[in-house]
This record gives C-alpha cells, sequence and structure tokens, in this order.
C-alpha cells in the first residue's frame, strides 16, 4: 500500500535500533501537513525513525530518514520552496508502506484453515484487511503490526467496560480454578438471576444462553408457543442474529423491498427454509400509524412484535415518539407478546437498560453483548406469565453451556459494576459520546465533508449523507440507504484507522466506561489528520 498525500507528507514511523528492546510501540503513520506552506513539519514520536521521501514533479527530494530525538519534534524541514507544495511522499519500502503488512499475511494463512479466513461474515467488510489483534487494555486496542487504536467499536458494543478490565480478568480466572463447566446448577446462576431481576422491572424471570441469536429464537418459540399463533412482526433494518429467523427483513436491496406500505419479506442469505419467511411480517420503523395500518392487515393473527428499542443496526435510529407506545398499545390489543431486543442497549443505556430509559414496558427482553462484558453469555428476561410453557415443559430451551460458570462469573462483575455507578450511569457515558459526536462534527464541517453523526452519544452512527441530500435525521431503513454514501463513510474510516481511531465498518460508534475525556481529546486529534486526508483523497 502506498500511502500519499497530495499537497501533503506521510510517513510511518518504525521502531528505531534503541526502542526494539522494548515492546514494539504504537505505530500510527503520521501525517504531516505542508498544505501549500513554503515549511515542512514533521512530527514523529521520540525514538522513533520517520523514513519518508518528497518527490515533487519528479526530482526525488529526501526529506528526513533517522532517528527522531525528543529535541526533533515538530522539527521544521528546510524546505522553503514550492517544491513541496505538490510533494508525494512515497515510504522507501513496500514493507514499510504497508502498516497492515502481519495482518495482510495472517489474513492469508487464515484463508487456508479458516473458510474465508473469517469467524463471522461481517468481518471481511474491514478495510484495507481483515486486522488480527493481540491485545486490548482499556479503550487502546493493538494489532499484529504493532498499531494502536483508540477503539470505539469495542468488540460490537459487548465491551461496555472496555478491553481486559482487571476485575472481569480475576472473576473469570478465579472461577476457572473452580471449574469450567458443569452443565448443572450454581449458586452463581441465581446470583445473576437476582442481580437482574432488581435491574429491568421487567424481568420477573430469566433464562440464559450463549449468544443472544439463541436467546432471539427462544423468545419467538415462546411467543409462538403462548399465543398459539405463527406470525411475528418484525421492522425492516433491525437484526435479530444471524438465524434463519432473525434475519428476515435485514438489508433488502431496494430494487426488491416492495412498495412503502407493504415491505417485502427477503432473506439476505441462500439456504434458509423458505417457508421461514411466511412466518414474518415486515413493518418500516419510526412510523407509528404505518405500523398500526400493518397490524390492522393480520388482526389476531401476530404471536410477537420484535424490536431493537434503538435501531443500531443500520445507522443509529432512535424511537421516535409514541413508537414505542404504540407497539405496546398494539400488543396489548392483539394478545401478542412485545419482545424488546436490548442485545445492544442492554445496560448501556443505564442498568434498567433501553426499557428504562424510554419507559417502555416490554414483555419479554433480549440481552447480549455488555451483559457478560465480552464473554458469550446472554439472557432472556421478562414476565413471569410468560415463562409459564418454559416451565411446564411444553416449550423447550436448552444448551449444554447454558449457565456456564465462567460466564455467569463474568456476568456478575458486569451487573456489580453497573449498580456501583448508580445514577452516573448512563449520564457519564452519554457525555464522552456527545462530546465525540460534536467534536466530529465540528470537523466535519471545517473540512466540508458532509458527516452526520446520529444518536444518542452512548452509541451512534455517522453517516456520511450524497450528494444533494439534505442533513437531518435518518429515520428508517429506506431513508439510511437514500441518503447514506456507503463508500464514501468506508474511506473515511480506513483514514481513520490509520491515524489510530477504530469505529465499526458500518458506521457504528460505542463509547465504553474505559474510554476518558483524555481518549476522546486524542480521538478528536487523530480525527482531524484523518478527516483533511479523507477530504483530499476522496473522489466519488
Ligand atoms: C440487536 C441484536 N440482536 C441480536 C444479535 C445477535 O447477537 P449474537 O451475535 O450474540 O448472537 C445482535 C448482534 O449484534 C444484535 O445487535
Amino acid at each position: 500500500m502506498q500511502l500519499f498525500a497530495p499537497c501533503g507528507i506521510q510517513g510511518v514511523e518504525k521502531p528505531s535500533r534503541r526502542s526494539r528492546t522494548r515492546p514494539w510501540p504504537p505505530r500510527i503513520p503520521q501525517i504531516v501537513a505542508a498544505e501549500r506552506t513554503r515549511s515542512l513539519s514533521a512530527t514523529c514520536r521520540a525514538g522513533h525513525d520517520f523514513v519518508a521521501e518528497g518527490i515533487a514533479e519528479g526530482i526525488g527530494c529526501k526529506v528526513r530518514s533517522g532517528l527522531i530525538e525528543p529535541s526533533d519534534l515538530h522539527s521544521k524541514q528546510p524546505s522553503g520552496s514550492e517544491l513541496f507544495t505538490t510533494a508525494f511522499i512515497h515510504l522507501k519500502s513496500s514493507r514499510m508502506t504497508d502498516p497492515f503488512s502481519k495482518s495482510r499475511a495472517l489474513h492469508e494463512r487464515a484463508t487456508r484453515s479458516i473458510a474465508g479466513g473469517v469467524n463471522s461474515g461481517i468481518r471481511k467488510m474491514e478495510q484495507p484487511v481483515p486486522l488480527y489483534f493481540e491485545r486490548g487494555s482499556g479503550s487502546r486496542l493493538w494489532d499484529v503490526d504493532g498499531n494502536e487504536y483508540i477503539d470505539f467499536a469495542t468488540g460490537q458494543g459487548a465491551l461496555l467496560f472496555g478491553h481486559a478490565p482487571r476485575g472481569l480478568a480475576d472473576a473469570i480466572g478465579a472461577q476457572a480454578h473452580l471449574g469450567t463447566h458443569w452443565a448443572a446448577q450454581s449458586e452463581l446462576e441465581v446470583e445473576v438471576a437476582e442481580r437482574l431481576q432488581a435491574m429491568a422491572p421487567s424481568a420477573e424471570r430469566v433464562r440464559f444462553n450463549n449468544s443472544a441469536t439463541e436467546v432471539v429464537m427462544s423468545a419467538l418459540r415462546l411467543a409462538r408457543g403462548l399465543t398459539g399463533r405463527r406470525l411475528v412482526l418484525k421492522f425492516e433494518g433491525h437484526y435479530h442474529g444471524w438465524s434463519d429467523e432473525g434475519l428476515v427483513g435485514f438489508a433488502p436491496p431496494p430494487d426488491r423491498w416492495g412498495d412503502d406500505e407493504e415491505p417485502t419479506r427477503l432473506h439476505p442469505s441462500q439456504g434458509v427454509i423458505p417457508e421461514v419467511l411466511d412466518q414474518f411480517v415486515v413493518a418500516r420503523w419510526n412510523d407509528p400509524a404505518h405500523l398500526r395500518r400493518r397490524v390492522d392487515q393480520y388482526r389476531g393473527q401476530l404471536a410477537a412484535i420484535i424490536f431493537e428499542p434503538v435501531l443500531c443496526n443500520t445507522g443509529c435510529m432512535e424511537p421516535v415518539d409514541g413508537m414505542l407506545a404504540t407497539i405496546r398499545e398494539l400488543c396489548d390489543r392483539e394478545g401478542a407478546v412485545m419482545i424488546a431486543d436490548e442485545t445492544i442497549t442492554g445496560f448501556r443505556f443505564g442498568a434498567a437498560s433501553a426499557q428504562g430509559y424510554y419507559g417502555a414496558q416490554p414483555d419479554l427482553t433480549v440481552f447480549g453483548k455488555a451483559i457478560g462484558g465480552g464473554v458469550p453469555f446472554a439472557a432472556l428476561a421478562g414476565r413471569a406469565r410468560f415463562f409459564e410453557p418454559i416451565v411446564r415443559g411444553e416449550v423447550v430451551h436448552a444448551g449444554t453451556l447454558n449457565g456456564n460458570p465462567l460466564c455467569l462469573a463474568a456476568s456478575r462483575w458486569c451487573l456489580d459494576e453497573i449498580r456501583a455507578l448508580g445514577a452516573n450511569h448512563p449520564a457519564g457515558l452519554q457525555k464522552l459520546g456527545t462530546r465525540l459526536i460534536a467534536g466530529l462534527e465540528k470537523l466535519a464541517r471545517e473540512h466540508d465533508v458532509p458527516l452526520q453523526p446520529q444518536g444518542p452519544g452512548l452509541v451512534f452512527h455517522t453517516a456520511m449523507l450524497r450528494p444533494g441530500e439534505k442533513a437531518g435525521p435518518i429515520r428508517d431503513y429506506r431513508d439510511y440507504i437514500r441518503r447514506h454514501d456507503a463508500q464514501r463513510w468506508t474511506h473515511l474510516r480506513r483514514c481513520l484507522l490509520e491515524t489510530g481511531v477504530r469505529a465499526i465498518e458500518r458506521g457504528l460508534w460505542f463509547v465504553s466506561l474505559a474510554h476518558t475525556d483524555a481518549d476522546i481529546d486524542e480521538a478528536l486529534k487523530r480525527a482531524a489528520i484523518a478527516m483533511a486526508r479523507h477530504a483530499q483523497e476522496w473522489k466519488p
């Protein structure tokens, strides 16, 4: 890969001979703006070589090669000429030009043993190559090439407490010495269940699984068992795991999605039992009147309405006024089960999750991700009477690893941490997120980049508006597809990644309780460099 920037200079740090005895240091490509000025300044961390070569109009010009001492930081290069106004910087060797060379090599190797080289299809989206990581700590993450990131992907939102928090590691470690798996009961599982009861008012009873995909399967089976009906209403663009059922209506292509009133039931995967589609009704998100009409078409036939309280798997769309209340009202009227999928919002939006934050009252709730702080743990929670078919054994719920003690130990630690934050949660997290949003908005304005962050700060999405599209909240999946320029976002995301800021491939950002104000400052400093590069390089 060639890192270059017109009217600028860009290079990478390599570890100095002296620093080789230390662990490989964070290595972030440094962009040094020449920006039509007459001087060129180079910034580089102390103790690292900065290797770059300036070439202008065919004239090779060595800018710098050597060890940067602390006193050299921000050293001015004696250019003093127009030479650099059109400078392109070529890095010296191909090894030096690719900050992801080890990830690239590992990925190539992985494709010979792991199908497609990744263990979840979405990970293939990472540009320029799926990254391979070595370790994480708090807000930071290091890949195998030694690149350090301020991480806002945080394990797809699971790491509410950041990377490898000491208490969580200790809790899992202590449990590992007592036993990793019993496939039987333990006091631990009662303790976790009681904590959930205390935190979410709707959680009168719970059952555990190891992924939210499984919990959604349980919830839908339970709803059908309870009502004796088969149809489930779900919203376009909402994601409920990767099972046959969970993916219905997720990411339909515009040429096949049907008219606004009757969204088509589509599935993004082949190999699905075709009849699965017939078990669903799809509605658009955030249009209570449309939802009402859609439910009216299926009077007396719905087993459940399932939804993400904040749509986080397509942009980041909070429910409009009346949306959650309309779902409640229609479920009551129809005798259908209201299922809140809080896999992302659970515990991130406070101890009582999004249902507490927005004042919703679901019958069943899916918890995942933050409930385990990064271990494979998920829970179905809900009103006691809704669990009766499971209690009677009429609806089957099972799993060898359900209530696994390692996961329970982790979850108990996570839930205790949330409770210890008291009224500070989610306000503290939200403050950090809204600062980050405001900073990104300011940078976008300065660089004339049509970036539109949207979301309540606890999680948010950065849409890139297509040319001619007006700013303003994105309301549903169709609005998102029409207005968001995914290709342009991918370019900015890569610029961010190469300056050490990691957001989720599709544009979602998660702050964690490990992030600090200093992290946000540093992230914005890096984002300024990325935004400048994107503005210069992006060609539609
Ligand atoms: C809202 C929602 N539901 C369900 C799932 C599936 O969770 P898991 O990947 O743990 O199976 C996800 C995963 O991202 C999700 O965001």
